[in-house]
């Protein structure tokens, strides 16, 4: 036999030397929610092991995630005043503001701080844009989000990341910052986000699901791949610097095309369905966790993710996994 692939398999050593690709902790953003108050850190039952924090907590949080090098962080708002036009999303003084501000006093730039920009926490209908005659308006909705863009920019925020699929948003965010001297703002674009129902654990822990219809008029529908490269492709043409496949697990094959097509930093959001189904097989005892979250892992980064967006993030790196 002249071909043995086993060779290259006989120990770890040589399996070092041949692995293909590679995960680096440095790929890592743990994503965060916050919410208005004082000396809260209360559990998501969701999301074993992640929790909503009030600004005080999360710099205390923060701090432990930076001495094991979580240095990029994305924060999720809740617990704003929900009204129709979800106004309090660029309020100056929202709790996203306000955390922004501390974080940035006590660590400066040691911490990279990447905001979620979407309305759909901040309206009482759950909705990520502004309703007209019975559907989310495009235009209006964009207007808003890019005001909201802009406050979290104002507050110190490095990169903003529109959540929301609104067609024209990146462009209209970029402007926007720019008329305002924030030229250096960076823009994480959601650019191909699923209608997907593995977003339930998060709905529940941002206080966000729609409380009519579903997301599908602007989120992307799940046998399209083609179309997908649409939507990178103008987010790519409005300004986007990074862009987004979410979820991830089930999308690889999108991450992979995506990745053939563009020159651009590509980002995947191992969604909260994703995470919270790890964690409820490795409480029943039917997985090995260390080893399934590292196996995923990997298969962002072979599909071809740089970055990664992930709730184990604190795991991985405390754990040393
Ligand atoms: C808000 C938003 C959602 C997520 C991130 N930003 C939920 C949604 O679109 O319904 C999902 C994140 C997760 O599930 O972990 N637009
Ligand atoms: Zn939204």
């Amino acid at each position: 036999m002249i071909h043995r692939p086993r060779r290259l398999r006989k120990n770890s050593i040589i399996r070092e030397l041949t692995a293909e690709v590679r995960f680096h902790k440095d790929m890592l953003i743990y994503p965060y929610f916050i919410e208005k108050g004082e000396n809260i850190t209360s559990p998501i039952s969701s999301m074993p092991g992640i929790h909503h924090f009030s600004p005080d907590t999360l710099v205390k949080d923060v701090e432990k995630g930076l001495k094991n090098g979580i240095n990029k962080i994305l924060l999720f708002g809740s617990g704003e005043e929900k009204t129709a036009e979800g106004k309090s999303a660029y309020q100056k003084d929202t709790v996203v503001a306000e955390a922004i501000t501390l974080l940035k006093k006590n660590f400066k730039d040691d911490i990279y701080i990447i905001t979620d920009v979407c309305l759909c926490a901040y309206t009482d209908h759950g909705h990520c844009g502004i309703i007209q005659d019975g559907h989310v308006h495009n235009d209006s909705s964009v207007e808003a989000i890019a005001k909201m863009a802009l406050t979290h920019a104002e507050a110190g925020a490095d990169m903003v990341a529109p959540s929301d699929m609104m067609d024209g948003r990146v462009g209209v965010i970029r402007d926007l910052l720019d008329d305002n001297h924030f030229e250096d703002t960076a823009i994480m674009s959601y650019s191909i986000k699923f209608a997907s129902s593995y977003y339930g654990p998060f709905r529940e822990a941002a206080d966000s699901a729609p409380q009519f219809g579903d997301r599908k008029s602007y989120q992307m529908d799940y046998r399209n791949p083609n179309e997908t490269l649409k939507e990178a492709w103008l987010d790519e043409e409005e300004g986007a610097d990074i862009l987004m496949v979410k979820p991830a697990l089930a999308y690889l094959d999108i991450i992979n095309r995506l990745r053939a097509n563009t020159s651009l930093p590509i980002a995947c959001y191992n969604v909260s369905g994703e995470y919270s189904m790890v964690k409820a097989a490795v409480e029943k005892g039917w997985i090995d966790e260390r080893a399934v979250v590292m196996e995923n892992m990997h298969a962002f980064v072979r599909a071809g993710a740089g970055l990664i967006i992930t709730y184990h993030a604190r795991d991985i790196v405390e754990k040393e996994w």
